[in-house]
């Protein structure tokens, strides 16, 4: 029997003592309207038990740890012929950096560097009905939960910033790797990475990857063999160019977003969702980072 609310009560203990809490992310301004000392903690096991601790029931931004949910939505609807636009590879770069996209003619080395998750946005625009609407209710199913909702004032801000993905976004459709216009495209992404949950929704919106494709209400929502691809490259792609100081350290497949949420999973075990709004220099949550080290750690459970 491993203690798990001991170990989740003593993790918060000691990371809440750190003086060093790492940086808000203010690129895109919204997001700096949160207090840096938040941090909470969610597990789920697939057995069912779920146990918390901190602020795990605060709703914060999820941002990039959308780009998985959109992959999954894009490969139960197009199945492997999203592969043809996009690679498997980790990039060994920051989440926003384009010089490989040009060099490697439009077509982003993975789902989950910006270019990669534009071009599955990219992807749902050209699919679905209603794409906003459409990917809203694919995530309130998956997790169970109506109340999910984006931030609209997240989603404006970031589009009034963004330049950024413009560029890369532009940069795609000139190498044909886009087919919709890029506001359309862009408008999508904003509000898919403006998507707020707690740390218990994103736990249960997770659900379906360590339990095989099957949801918290265990139907099929991703094949058996998709879930497991999708953990690859969580393990590989889910932390940018800190990837291998994640799976290092922590050892499971997992992603971070900009808002200081980082989620992870050992597959047919638990999901693991921590939020700390302080960034480390690579974009990751400083804390949440901490943390997950010493769970895996302390309950000795890893992929390895
Ligand atoms: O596109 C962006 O820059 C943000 N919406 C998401 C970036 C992000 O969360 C990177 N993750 N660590």
């Amino acid at each position: 029997m491993i203690e798990y609310q001991n170990i989740l009560d003593s993790i918060n203990q000691s990371v809440i003592k750190e003086q060093n809490k790492g940086t808000i992310a203010s690129y895109i301004p919204e997001l700096t309207n949160v207090d840096i000392n938040n941090f909470g903690i969610h597990l789920q096991l697939v057995s069912g038990e779920q146990f918390s601790v901190g602020n795990s029931h605060q709703l914060f931004s999820i941002q990039s740890i959308s780009k998985v949910l959109s992959l999954a939505l894009a490969m139960s609807q197009v199945g492997t012929a999203i592969w043809d636009r996009l690679d498997v590879e980790p990039s060994g770069n920051p989440f926003n950096h384009l010089s490989l996209l040009e060099l490697e003619e439009g077509i982003p080395r993975n789902p989950f560097i910006n270019s990669g998750a534009i071009v599955i946005a990219d992807i749902l625009v050209s699919n679905l009905e209603n794409p906003k609407t459409d990917f809203l209710n694919y995530v309130r199913d998956i997790t169970g939960d109506n109340s999910i909702d984006y931030n609209y004032k997240v989603a404006q801000s970031e589009k009034e910033t963004g330049f950024n993905n413009y560029a890369a976004a532009n940069l795609l459709k000139s190498f044909n790797n886009l087919n919709n216009d890029v506001e359309d495209v862009l408008d999508f992404y904003f509000h898919q990475c403006a998507l707020e949950m707690t740390c218990q929704q994103l736990s249960k919106a997770f659900f379906l990857f360590a339990n095989k494709g099957n949801c918290l209400a265990n139907k099929a929502r991703l094949t058996k063999s998709q879930a497991k691809r999708i953990n690859a490259i969580m393990l590989t792609c889910g932390f940018y160019d800190e990837a291998g100081e994640f799976a290092f350290e922590v050892g499971l497949p997992g992603k971070s977003g900009v808002g200081g949420g980082i989620v992870a999973l050992l597959p047919n075990q638990f999901v693991i969702s921590v939020w700390s709004p302080g960034l480390n220099e690579r974009g990751n949550s400083k804390l949440g980072m901490q943390a997950l080290e010493q769970f895996t750690t302390l309950a000795n459970q890893s992929i390895f």
